[in-house]
C-alpha cells in the first residue's frame, strides 16, 4: 500500500460530495424545466450546511453554466468549500500549455485563484497522457491547481498518468470513475484495488446511477430524457435490489438512496451525487455519517452481482 501523500490528503477525508453537472445543463438533466438557479442554489447551501463541503463540476457541464453558477454561490458564503472541476481533451488542444490555459477559464468563471483539484474529464485519442500530465505539473508549479487528478482512466492509463506527474514529485490525486451497486466495474476489473494501493482516490460519478437507486424510477415510469433509452435494459433488473436497499434502510432509519451512496464509501470511494434541488441535497448528505455492517454490505453485493457482465482488466 503506497503511503498518502500529504498533499492529497484532505481528499482521503472527504466522504461525501456534491456533484454539479446538472447545474445550467439542459441537454441531459433538463436544467430551466422545473429546476434553475434558485433550486440549485439551495442545494450547494443545504449541502454545506450538512457537511457536505467538496464541490464537482466541469467546463463543459452546461458549456460553463455550472461554474459560473458556482462560483456566483461561492461569492455569497464564507463557509470553506473545496473546488475539483475538469478539463476537457477537446481535437484542437494538442499541447501541455493547453491545460494552465484552460483552467485559467475555469478560475475566471469559478472566481477563485486556484482550485483544489484539477482532473483531465477523459483520456484523448490523440494526446497522450504524458503529454497532459506535462500540463497538470505546470498547472501545479503555477500555484492553479492544489492536486490533480484524471477521469475515465482505466488499465495502464491510471500508470502512466501517475508515473508522468511522479517524476515531477507530484501525486496523482484521484480517478473519477463511474461506480454504483449497477455499476460495479471498478470493483470487478481490480482498478479500485490498484488506485488504493497507489494513493489515489477513487471518486465515484453516478453513484446514485442517475436516479435509478433512490428507487423512484421503474419500468412504469422511466426516467426522463435521454436517460430512458439508456436505462430500458437495466432498469428492469432492479426491483429486487430496491427491496434490499429497503430492508437494510429500515434497520438504520435511512433512505433507499442513502444505503446506496453509504455502500459507494463502504467499498471506499468517494460519491458525488449530483443534486438539482435542497430536497435531494439533504437526502443525499445522509449517505454518509454512519457504517452499514459488513453482512449487509455482503447481501448487496449477492443482489447486484448478476445485474450486468463486467470485463476482466
Ligand atoms: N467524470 C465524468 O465523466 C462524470 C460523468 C458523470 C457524472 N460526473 C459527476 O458525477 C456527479 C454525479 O453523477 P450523475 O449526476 O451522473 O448521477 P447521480 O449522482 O447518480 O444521479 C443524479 C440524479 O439523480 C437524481 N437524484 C439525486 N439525488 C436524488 C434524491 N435524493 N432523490 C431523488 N432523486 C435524486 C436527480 O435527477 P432526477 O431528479 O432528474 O431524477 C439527479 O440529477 C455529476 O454531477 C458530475 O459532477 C462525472
Amino acid at each position: 500500500m503506497n503511503e498518502v501523500s500529504n498533499e492529497t490528503r484532505f481528499l482521503h477525508a472527504i466522504e461525501m460530495g456534491l456533484g454539479a453537472w446538472q447545474w445550467g445543463d439542459r441537454v441531459v438533466w433538463g436544467y430551466g424545466q422545473g429546476y434553475a438557479e434558485k433550486e440549485v442554489h439551495e442545494a450547494f447551501n443545504t449541502s454545506l450546511n450538512l457537511g457536505v463541503r467538496f464541490v464537482d463540476t466541469a467546463e463543459i457541464y452546461g458549456s460553463g453554466r455550472s461554474e459560473r453558477l458556482l462560483g456566483s454561490f461561492l461569492k455569497e458564503t464564507d463557509q470553506p468549500v473545496l473546488v475539483a472541476t475538469k478539463f476537457f481533451p477537446m481535437p484542437w488542444r494538442l499541447t501541455k500549455n493547453s491545460l494552465p490555459r484552460t483552467l485559467r477559464g475555469s478560475l475566471e468563471r469559478l472566481g477563485l485563484e486556484s482550485v483544489d483539484l484539477y482532473q483531465i474529464h477523459w483520456p484523448s485519442p490523440i494526446v497522450s497522457p504524458e503529454t497532459f500530465m506535462e500540463g497538470m505539473a505546470i498547472c501545479v508549479k503555477e500555484g492553479l491547481a492544489r492536486t490533480v487528478g484524471v477521469s475515465n482512466f482505466w488499465k495502464q492509463r491510471i500508470m502512466r498518468a501517475y508515473s508522468t506527474l511522479s517524476q515531477h514529485g507530484i501525486p496523482l490525486a484521484s480517478n473519477q470513475l463511474p461506480f454504483s451497486l449497477l455499476n460495479r466495474t471498478v470493483e470487478k476489473t481490480g482498478t479500485l484495488a490498484r488506485c488504493k494501493e497507489l494513493g489515489i482516490r477513487v471518486i465515484a460519478y453516478s453513484p446514485l446511477e442517475q436516479g435509478l437507486l433512490t428507487g423512484k424510477y421503474s419500468t412504469e415510469k422511466l426516467p426522463p430524457g435521454t436517460r430512458s433509452s439508456h436505462y430500458v435494459e437495466l432498469i428492469k433488473r432492479i426491483p429486487p435490489v430496491i427491496k434490499v436497499l429497503q430492508e437494510i434502510g429500515q434497520t438504520h432509519g435511512k433512505t433507499v438512496a442513502q444505503v446506496a451512496l453509504n455502500w459507494v464509501i463502504c467499498k471506499g470511494a468517494l460519491p458525488i451525487p449530483g443534486a438539482k434541488n435542497a430536497k435531494q441535497a439533504e437526502e443525499n448528505a445522509g449517505g454518509a455519517g454512519w457504517r452499514m455492517t459488513d453482512d449487509e454490505i455482503a447481501k448487496l453485493d449477492e443482489v447486484t452481482d448478476g445485474i450486468r457482465e463486467y470485463p476482466k482488466e
